[in-house]
């Protein structure tokens, strides 16, 4: 069904990447661990909680942190490189199976609707993600972690995706699984939708468990309102 009212035609929509569009947390974390343990101490679930939603560089100092361990700049930049070769031989093998529940029905509906979106994502691998899931056309606009100078919970990265969508941000509804992210979309001053953990991302203005509850019906209704 086509939507006919401007008020629908009003909003967009701002998707983070990884948790949000494709389980890629699973193989940042893989490739994080081993170079933790390369390094000579473990690194838990639990703790890579802390690195989703930030940029590659601040997950490398969060990660040392953990470790207690002190490097120097070129030694840094020498294996976040590698964390990133580890990480790219998992992405390149994604299918279009490993997108999370119900995201691919949702951007298809939106844009069937021509309801604008874009993503909005920190990760410098996200035009390489969104080819190889073939869903980068489906997108009006792409900002990501090659875009922005300051990392979420910076409001950039959203505030630009407003921009190239030409729309006003409190017309824009973010879809976010990170509290940095939720952080983000709330000093843009737009709508945010949490994806996970309701305690961890209270700051959302709607919680949903997982993907699967963002549904066609809720879309339309949030689309409404
Ligand atoms: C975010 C992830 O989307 O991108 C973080 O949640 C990740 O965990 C960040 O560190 C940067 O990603 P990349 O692909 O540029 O290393
Ligand atoms: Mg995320």
């Amino acid at each position: 069904m086509q939507f006919h009212t401007k008020a629908m035609n009003k909003k967009a929509f701002i998707f983070d990447l990884d948790g949000v569009i494709v389980d890629t947390a699973k193989y940042h974390y893989k490739a994080w661990k081993k170079l933790a343990n390369d390094l000579g101490f473990d690194f838990t679930e639990t703790q890579n909680e802390l690195l989703k939603g930030v940029s590659r560089v601040r997950s490398l100092e969060i990660l040392l942190d953990i470790g207690k361990v002190t490097l120097p700049d070129a030694e840094k930049t020498k294996i976040m490189h590698d964390k990133n070769e580890h990480y790219l031989q998992f992405i390149t093998q994604m299918g279009q199976d490993e997108i999370l529940e119900g995201m691919h029905e949702v951007l298809l509906y939106l844009k069937e609707n021509n309801i604008p979106f874009s993503l909005g994502s920190a990760s410098k691998n996200a035009r390489l993600i969104l080819t190889q899931l073939d869903l980068i056309d489906l997108f009006d606009a792409i900002v990501d972690g090659n875009d922005v100078s300051k990392a979420k919970p910076d409001p950039e990265v959203f505030l630009i995706a407003a921009e190239k969508l030409g729309k006003n941000p409190d017309d824009c509804i973010v879809v976010e699984d990170a509290i940095a992210g939720i952080e983000a979309a709330n000093a843009a001053g737009m709508i945010s939708i949490g994806i996970g953990d309701k305690e961890m991302l209270k700051e959302a203005d709607l919680n949903l468990n997982s993907t699967s509850e963002l549904s066609l019906d809720l879309i339309k209704k949030i689309l409404r309102n």
